[in-house]
């Protein structure tokens, strides 16, 4: 008998190792994989690449049902694409980052990103890993296991730190505040914020290997999945 598809929802502010959490649980559990933050990405990406002022939030919010973001669900190979264009490399660049919370805390972005998600949950087989800021809070509140995952503001900025090695590198200081000011944007705006759901379980990675923070989840969802 198939297994009931089953949707995880994976939260946390950056440096958590959220998305290679999430990708390795899609690909043991043989579930999709949906990067939400590459969605903000990508719109962001279009706005910067049109010449719409971020920083202008009606701007922003009059030109949000414009592009066309596809992402592909396969953890093994995430794509996405903007009008058709392959966007994966240039929506990680300094510029993208600066401006992505300015331009995902527009209420009409978010609404716009949101469907497209729930559309991408609702499309998967066999069920989905869902990795974000408020997937368990609004986009999917009926998910069936909920994370959070956290770590200390060193260690967040430590993983940064190594992740943007060789390419686009700067002092651990330096990304230890970005990382802070990206963490009050996207906890602060209204529409809603990067917030833990009351029915998530915490994980605090900061002590934690890749592994068993894959490992932890893992269990999670089959204990789910016996209970259900
Ligand atoms: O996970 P990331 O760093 O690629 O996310 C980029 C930005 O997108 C982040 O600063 C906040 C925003 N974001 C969001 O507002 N809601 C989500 N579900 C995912 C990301």
């Amino acid at each position: 008998m198939a297994e009931s598809p089953v949707v995880v929802a994976i939260d946390g502010p950056s440096g958590t190792g959220k998305s290679s959490t999430s990708k390795a649980v899609a690909v043991r559990l043989g579930l999709g994989y949906l990067d939400t933050g590459a969605q903000y990405r990508a719109m962001t990406w279009w706005m910067l690449t049109n010449g719409i002022d971020v920083d202008d939030p009606a701007a922003v919010a009059a030109a949000s049902a414009k592009p066309s973001i596809v992402s592909g669900t396969d953890p093994q190979n995430p794509t996405i694409t903007v009008d058709g264009t392959d966007v994966s490399a240039p929506i990680r660049g300094r510029e993208v980052t600066a401006a992505v919370s300015a331009v995902s805390a527009v209420p009409e972005v978010r609404s716009r990103i949101t469907e497209l998600q729930r559309s991408l949950a609702a499309e998967a087989p066999g069920g989905i890993v869902v990795e974000g800021r408020d997937i368990g809070t609004t986009v999917l509140p009926d998910a069936d296991v909920k994370i959070f995952l956290t770590a200390s503001p060193e260690a967040r900025a430590a993983r940064r730190s190594a992740e943007l090695k060789g390419k686009e590198a700067a002092d651990l200081a330096t990304t230890k505040e970005a990382l802070a000011r990206r963490d009050a944007a996207d906890s602060g705006r209204k529409t809603s914020p990067l917030a833990k759901a009351d029915d998530a379980v915490e994980v605090d990675t900061t002590e934690l290997t890749l592994p068993q923070v894959i490992e932890c989840v893992v269990t999670l969802v089959e204990e789910w999945k016996r209970r259900g």
